[in-house]
């Protein structure tokens, strides 16, 4: 199978390593979810890959986040169009579900950025590796909030308390920040990242694999995962171009200056 914004590559004791490659940033435009989507499809199905990695072709960025052009093109045609907008979203989550139900472990090798949907797609694996850069849901930063998951998925796993405070304040993680606060299971140097990675999945995949995939499911339905959660915070996502906030933020960001939430909302 041929990729564009990603590979695959099949290593040692049936570790397969999905390395996306979409210049500049690794942002999540509409080809690289299809991408996911389709080597999700390709690697469930190939037995003789036991464990994934996912990872970056580019040293400061593991994934910038949603496609922040593609959302300002797509927020402009969807304007007003409420049910479409919380379908983008949707479709954000659909695409990271195909990892966190994938039935074989997950690792995310984090090697550098990994903001907003970048953050999401690696809470949505079952384990995450971190080796440098920043980690954190910053869309609020944008007048926007999380879409992919991460309003449900990091406050299961570190608490209501912990994920208002960092989703409010777009808090961008050190490693060892992430580590403290179990955001991240593992911290390597960043040029240990990779070897740790792959020393890991192969001690998972000596393991009964089959077994971790049916557990994962349990796991996951103790944690109370439910539809629920996800359709709100779809809901929310196409709540917030309402707000005006979105066109405060998505603009200063292409200009490269702080938002001015409060003095261009207040006029
Ligand atoms: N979507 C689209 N383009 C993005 C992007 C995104 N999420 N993140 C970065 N880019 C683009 C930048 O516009 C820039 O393009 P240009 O070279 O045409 O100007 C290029 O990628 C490099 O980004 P830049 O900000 O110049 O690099 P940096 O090394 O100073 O910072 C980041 C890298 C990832 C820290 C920074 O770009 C950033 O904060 N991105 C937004 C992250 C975010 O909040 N994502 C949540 C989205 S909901």
């Amino acid at each position: 199978m041929s990729y564009e914004t990603l590979r695959i590559e099949r290593r040692d004791k049936g570790v397969a390593w999905l390395i996306i490659d979409h210049p500049p940033a690794n942002a999540i435009s509409e080809r690289l979810m299809e991408e996911l989507e389709k080597a999700a499809d390709e690697l469930e199905a190939d037995s003789k890959v036991r464990v994934i990695v996912i990872a970056s072709a580019h040293p400061k960025t593991f994934l910038a986040g949603a496609d922040l052009k593609d959302m300002i093109q797509r927020g402009t045609q969807l304007a007003g169009n409420e049910a479409g907008i919380a379908e983008q979203s949707a479709r954000m989550q659909r695409c990271f579900d195909r990892f966190a139900a994938m039935p074989k472990p997950v690792i995310a090798a984090i090697n550098g950025y990994a903001l907003g949907g970048g953050c999401e797609l690696a809470l949505a694996c079952d384990f995450r590796l971190m080796g440098g850069g920043n980690i954190g849901l910053t869309e609020v930063s944008l007048g926007l909030i999380p879409g992919a998951g991460g309003t449900q998925r990091l406050t299961r796993l570190v608490g209501r308390a912990k994920a208002t405070e960092l989703i409010f304040l777009a808090r961008r993680l050190d490693p060892q920040e992430a580590l403290a606060l179990g955001l991240v299971h593992r911290v390597a140097p960043p040029e240990r990242l990779e070897e740790e990675a792959a020393a890991f999945a192969e001690q998972l995949s000596e393991g009964a694999v089959r077994a971790m995939g049916l557990a994962k499911r349990a796991i996951y339905a103790a944690e109370g995962l439910g539809e629920d959660g996800f359709g709100i915070e779809a809901a929310s996502f196409a709540a917030t171009f309402k707000t005006g906030e979105p066109a405060i933020g998505l603009a200063a960001f292409f200009q490269k200056k702080q938002p001015q939430f409060l003095r261009e909302t207040e006029g």
